[in-house]
């Protein structure tokens, strides 16, 4: 342990860019003093953007002494893991076992591997004598091994790093002649596990390739209403493969619940709550056949897309009708893009004129924040659908219910417009992982101005005004205005927690911390996170 500090300032002298360290001592005292020496090292590390990796084999207990040593060096980022994987005890030893016993040794190491994942997981190592023999005299490793490293590849993606260590045990020869350490075998075994296409497919798709730089690290709530998305920002919504799809069929059930309304009318008669006779203001849509839908933040215009290919949808099945007979008209369709982020409002008049399928339609490009529509920038015309997804990256915070409430009350919609999505919930779930919560930490300690104000809820703030603060790292999701009725309940709730807590601690000072904390928790979730909103008409449903 006196080497250590030593042999580690080397590494950071020589621009390593990770220093593997042994595993923590089993007895205590030691086991404390080695953390004092890491968390020193540590800070030098830190400071040269130098990771150090502790050696720590795939049991409960070694993962369980990795955090308390983690814990007892405040968690630093640059302090990770390397996983050795053991060699298998004598008598299953074969590389294709699938006994029983071969896999309740995989369900357990994959639960071990699991935890290990949200702990600084940086590096799988296969000392060479665990690697098996095949019949050509090759190495390669047995099923648990195979298991344990694909899944790592998969759970961590590209990042993980495999190392292969000791002497060649398999006297092949790697073609380096002469002073070759005969390891390349090794390596040949690990890239043709990496090619197999369980990994393939997590790793070398389009879709993973972006998601790469998301994965496992804190991501800074956007706030699409009071900032301009840029360019690249929409590019990776758009790579979204579920979003898009949904939203087509919304659109279909929504086209096809106006079309039937407006059919059943035209057969009795009579208004019905699908048409515009209940409609008591004075802008009407004269033409019935034809269908408004107003995108709402429509971005580079994915939501145009979907919509335009439900209508297309929609209109074959109207043609098949008629050709058996059943005598419908065709309904035609007026898009408005509105956005009122003036980079993608050029992105949208681009794609009206250059678009093929866009070019098919009669769609106009509003540049307006959704809650100052006017009648005269929509032509005269009321929505029958309003399409939307201003959900923001933190419960609601793009302020969507605040921003929809407005324009689907406005004289632009009718009291029948529908509303895709009709609902939507946001949810949050506790993960663990102390790469997050190290890093959070770190975000934490920057100085942070709260913002805690502006008018957007009440509907009436402009996008400048609506956020009125800058805020750092995960407090940035705090930025949803509240009214001052609400804050006044902040600062009167925060001051009875106060109190409350200042009696419990007094009480039993033991147990208030704990206290404090779960019920501030409860109180964050309650009001900033848990938001369930519902919009107007329940017949289009996301
Ligand atoms: C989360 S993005 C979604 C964009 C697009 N629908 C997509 O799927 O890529 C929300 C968009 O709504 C716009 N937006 C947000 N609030 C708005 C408002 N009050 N008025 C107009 N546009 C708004 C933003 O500028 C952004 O382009």
């Amino acid at each position: 342990m006196e080497r250590l500090p030593k042999q580690v300032q080397w590494g950071l002298h020589v621009g390593l860019p990770a220093i593997i360290l042994p595993a923590p001592p089993a007895q205590e005292a030691q086991f404390m003093e080695y953390a004092r020496v890491i968390q020193s090292l540590c800070m030098e590390a830190a400071q040269a953007s130098v990771q150090l990796w502790i050696k720590v084999a795939l049991t409960d207990v070694a993962l369980h002494q990795f955090d308390i040593l983690s814990r007892l060096c405040d968690a630093p980022a640059c302090l990770g893991m390397i996983l050795f994987a053991e060699p298998l005890a004598p008598g299953s030893t074969s590389a294709s076992s699938s006994s029983v016993s071969t896999g309740t040794m995989v369900a357990a190491q994959m639960t071990a591997l699991h935890k290990a994942i949200g702990m600084q997981l940086k590096a799988l190592c296969f000392p060479t004598k665990v690697f098996l023999t095949n019949k050509r005299g090759y190495p390669t490793l047995a099923k648990i091994n195979q298991v344990l490293l694909t899944e790592a590849l998969r759970r961590i993606g590209r990042t993980l790093r495999i190392v292969v260590e000791g002497p060649s045990v398999h006297e092949i020869s790697d073609g380096a002649g002469t002073g070759g350490t005969f390891c390349l075998p090794y390596v040949q075994y690990i890239h043709h596990v990496r090619e197999r296409p369980e990994c393939t497919q997590a790793l070398d798709t389009e879709l993973a390739k972006a998601e790469l730089h998301y994965l496992d690290s804190l991501q800074r709530p956007l706030q699409p209403l009071a900032d301009h998305l840029e360019n690249q920002m929409y590019e990776t919504f758009e790579k979204d493969p579920i979003k898009y799809v949904q939203y087509r069929s919304a659109m279909l059930r929504a086209f096809d619940t106006i079309i039937l309304a407006r059919a059943n009318k035209n057969g009795q008669g009579q208004g019905n709550m699908m048409t515009d006779d209940d409609d008591s203001s004075h802008v009407t849509n004269t033409n019935q056949n034809n269908i408004v839908v107003f995108v709402a933040g429509a971005g580079r215009g994915p939501l145009v897309t979907a919509t335009l290919e439900a209508f297309e949808f929609v209109v074959k099945q109207q043609q098949q009708q008629q050709q058996v007979g059943a005598g419908t008209t065709l309904p035609t369709l007026t898009v408005f893009a509105l956005e009122k982020n003036p980079s993608a409002v050029i992105y949208l008049n681009a794609m009206v004129q250059g678009d093929p399928q866009w070019k098919k339609y009669k769609i106009k490009v509003v540049h307006q924040d959704i809650r100052l529509v006017t009648p005269h920038l929509v032509d005269g015309l009321k929505a029958d659908i309003v399409i939307s997804e201003l959900l923001g990256s933190f419960g609601c915070n793009e302020l969507s219910p605040e921003c929809l409430e407005v324009l689907l009350a406005s004289e632009v919609c009718k009291p029948i417009t529908l509303s895709v999505p009709m609902r939507y919930i946001s949810h949050i779930a506790p993960v663990s992982s102390v790469r997050l919560y190290s890093e959070a930490k770190h975000q934490a300690q920057l100085p942070a101005i709260i913002a805690i104000g502006g008018g957007g809820a009440n509907g009436n703030s402009t996008c400048t005004n609506a956020i009125s603060g800058q805020s750092v790292g995960p407090l940035a999701a705090m930025e949803t205005p509240v009214s001052h009725v609400q804050r006044r309940w902040l600062i009167l709730g925060t001051y009875f927690m106060f109190v409350l807590t200042l009696f419990f601690f007094i009480m039993r000072w033991q147990h208030c911390i704990m206290f404090s904390q779960t019920t501030l928790n409860v109180h964050y979730a309650a009001t900033t996170i848990t938001s369930t909103c519902k919009f107007k008409n329940t017949n289009s449903t996301l």
